[in-house]
């Protein structure tokens, strides 16, 4: 039987010389590879206590929707600057290949809310890290950072060092 890591394909220098990119489409376009991943995902969170998924975008989406869906919580869309209707709190951040804004709703977070954040990657942390920042500003409480795959020697981890992260496959 393939293992969840079988199923990431690597493209060196994508999108820019240098950066080994750990493409997880080929993981959600088999069924087999999609479901192993979501139900790993589930049951690494299940015991967690928490009221709401935030999930940044895109590849946070993808995987984020269907924790919170299976959990019977909410789901929050942290999104890149620009795409929101209604007023927004805002952070900018450095990723492995650029430079970003994301955004979240004022209104999606309720002070004191349990969060638990979930990505499918982690490189520098530099997303998840700003991700953290605008549901903290918001008055809620990061109880959980899910990852599918962390990419360890960039150590995005220091930048987590306060909140309990999980990923399931970590290369080095
Ligand atoms: C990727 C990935 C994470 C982030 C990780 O998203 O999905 O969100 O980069 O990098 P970091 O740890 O260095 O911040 P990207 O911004 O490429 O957007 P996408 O999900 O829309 O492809
Ligand atoms: N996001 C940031 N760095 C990445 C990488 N090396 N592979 C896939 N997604 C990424």
């Amino acid at each position: 039987m393939k293992k969840l890591e079988d199923y990431v394909r690597c493209i060196p220098d994508f999108p820019s010389k240098g950066i080994m990119f750990r493409d997880i489409t080929s993981v959600i376009q088999d069924p087999d590879g999609l479901k192993l991943a979501i139900d790993s995902m589930i049951e690494a969170v299940r015991d967690v206590d928490f009221d709401v998924v935030v999930g940044t975008e895109s590849r946070g989406f993808i995987f984020g929707m269907p924790i919170a869906y299976a959990l019977g919580k909410g789901f929050v869309p942290c999104r890149k600057k620009g795409k929101l209707p209604c007023e927004t709190v805002t952070a900018s951040y450095a990723l492995e290949y650029g430079t970003a804004e994301i955004e979240i709703h004022k209104d999606a977070i309720k002070p004191g809310q349990k969060v638990l954040l979930v990505d499918d990657l982690i490189a520098t942390g530099g997303t998840i890290e700003a991700c953290a920042g605008l549901v903290e500003e918001l008055g809620g409480e990061v109880v959980k950072i899910l990852f599918l795959l962390e990419l360890a020697g960039l150590k995005g981890r220091e930048k987590l060092a306060k909140y309990d992260v999980t990923s399931l496959i970590t290369y080095e």
